[in-house]
């Protein structure tokens, strides 16, 4: 082992009142690039937590895989322990394990194949619902529709439905939920402001309809194909015992909010990206004319959509939707012979790495042809694309996610072109997930 260095790792400027918040809370990826220039571990401060900020592979498969006991989340998903409770996300250690364990089959390929059929049918009702020569904001769009979806496989909920009381009381909590992750939420949540009781209004309707389901369905006993049913009949192979009320509720709001808003920023880019390059949109539909000609779309076309695959592995390369991975340190750990303090915050970021010139030939290119040299699961090996995060806490619905948004550019791109209104302006705005800052207003086109 090196030996530990005792001099600090590189870092730049402090904003005018000490620590870097504020340049972080600007531009996250721009701020995080320039450090990376610096060496690949570098150090920053938010307010007084010391932080710290690690760009090699190596060392980002030392911590997400290796070393992956000496962390915990960072503090953003422990304050969202107040909304999910000891959700997937969120819960830590054993426990943690013993739940991803049971739900794991609930994502199996047999399983996905079924909610499959639900992507196609919401995929093919949003494509139906478009018009020739209208603009739509395709980020809201895409918001809706992988919304719908994860409404109906994971609570055959019709979210699309106003009259649905699930659907409705999900929609709210998706504010709610960007509102915890807000700094200081902790302490806005105290104050007795009508935004406030508003949100606390709806944790409630939202636990009461929760639960009702949750009784319905315990007491039917019908296995209705959806991922509430796969939770309820979850069994822990170690004990036997299945998950209580209170953890299938944390389970499933963990699912539905993890479960939506990265795909539809995902499928956001990718349809911007494919706008503004006109060869890879050509290729793109003549892989859909080809593998899908007059049939309809079905499930077992997925496998066989290799280009659109290419297409947005390469979107999530250039603009992944988790954008930075973080977490807090248990004990002391040495990241290239830099002591890292127990309690500092450690960052990576699938944004910098996968831009990074040392591993990526042009690297800020958009090309989908690179996926015929080097598989997904290669670079994910080398740790140089993790989009879906590495180890134990890597994306659940990993796979759920694939099948989900290739089938959706299949279902739309089959029917209609997308391009960009003129004067639409083109940002990033990291907050939880990467999105369009500027949203992202399209015309609707006949191929
Ligand atoms: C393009 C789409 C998606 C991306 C880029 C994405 C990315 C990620 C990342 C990076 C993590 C790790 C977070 C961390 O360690 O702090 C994660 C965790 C998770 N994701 Fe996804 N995700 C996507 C779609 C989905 C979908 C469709 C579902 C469910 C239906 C889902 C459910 C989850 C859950 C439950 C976790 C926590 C897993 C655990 O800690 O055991 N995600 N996701």
């Amino acid at each position: 082992m090196k030996a530990i260095q005792e001099n600090s790792p590189p870092t730049v400027k402090t904003d005018l009142f000490g620590g870097h918040f504020r340049s972080f809370r600007k531009d996250p990826p721009g701020f995080l690039t320039r450090l990376s220039k610096l060496g690949d571990v570098s150090a920053f401060r938010i307010g007084k937590i010391p932080a710290f900020f690690i760009n090699h592979p190596d060392l980002i498969r030392d911590l997400l895989v290796t070393n992956h006991s000496k962390f915990i989340k960072g503090r953003a998903l422990q304050r969202a322990k107040g909304l999910l409770g000891e959700g997937l996300l969120t819960s830590e250690k054993e426990f943690h394990l013993r739940q991803r364990r049971m739900i794991q089959p609930a994502f199996h390929r047999s399983r996905i194949n079924e909610y499959a059929k639900s992507m196609i049918e919401f995929g093919e009702k949003m494509a139906g619902e478009w018009r020739a020569g209208e603009v739509r904001d395709v980020d809201r769009e895409m918001m809706r529709l992988t919304l719908w979806i994860v409404g109906k496989t994971l609570f055959s909920a019709n979210v699309e439905d106003d009259a649905d009381e699930v659907g409705k009381a999900m929609t709210t909590i998706v504010s709610m939920f960007n509102f915890i992750l807000l700094p200081f939420s902790e302490v806005l949540e105290k104050l007795p402001i009508p935004p406030i009781t508003k949100l606390k209004n709806a944790r409630k309707t939202l636990d009461e309809v929760i639960y009702k389901i949750i009784n319905e369905r315990r007491a039917s006993g019908e296995d209705k194909g959806d991922l509430l049913s796969m939770l309820l009949m979850a069994q822990d192979e170690e004990t036997g015992g299945a998950m209580t009320d209170r953890q299938v509720r944390d389970e499933c709001l963990t699912l539905f909010l993890a479960g939506h808003e990265t795909t539809a920023n995902a499928l956001t880019w990718t349809f911007y990206l494919l706008s503004q390059n006109a060869e890879t949109e050509r290729k793109f539909h003549a892989e859909l004319a080809e593998v899908l000609g007059d049939k309809p779309l079905t499930p077992d076309d997925y496998p066989r959509l290799k280009y659109t695959e290419a297409v947005l592995a390469e979107s999530m390369r250039l603009f992944p939707p988790a954008w930075g991975i973080g977490r807090l340190a248990l004990e002391e750990h040495e990241f290239n012979g830099f002591r890292i303090p127990e309690r500092s915050l450690v960052l990576v970021s699938p944004f910098v790495m996968h831009h990074d010139a040392r591993f990526w030939e042009n690297a800020g290119e958009f090309i989908p042809e690179r996926w015929e040299k080097v598989s997904v699961k290669e670079a994910g090996n080398r740790f140089i694309y993790f989009p879906f995060s590495k180890g134990v806490r890597s994306c659940i619905g990993e796979s759920f996610a694939w099948m989900e948004g290739v089938l959706l550019l299949a279902a739309i791109g089959r029917k209609w072109k997308l391009s960009l209104v003129p004067g639409q302006k083109i940002g990033m705005q990291a907050m939880v997930t990467l999105r369009p800052k500027y949203g992202m207003k399209m015309k609707i086109e006949e191929r």
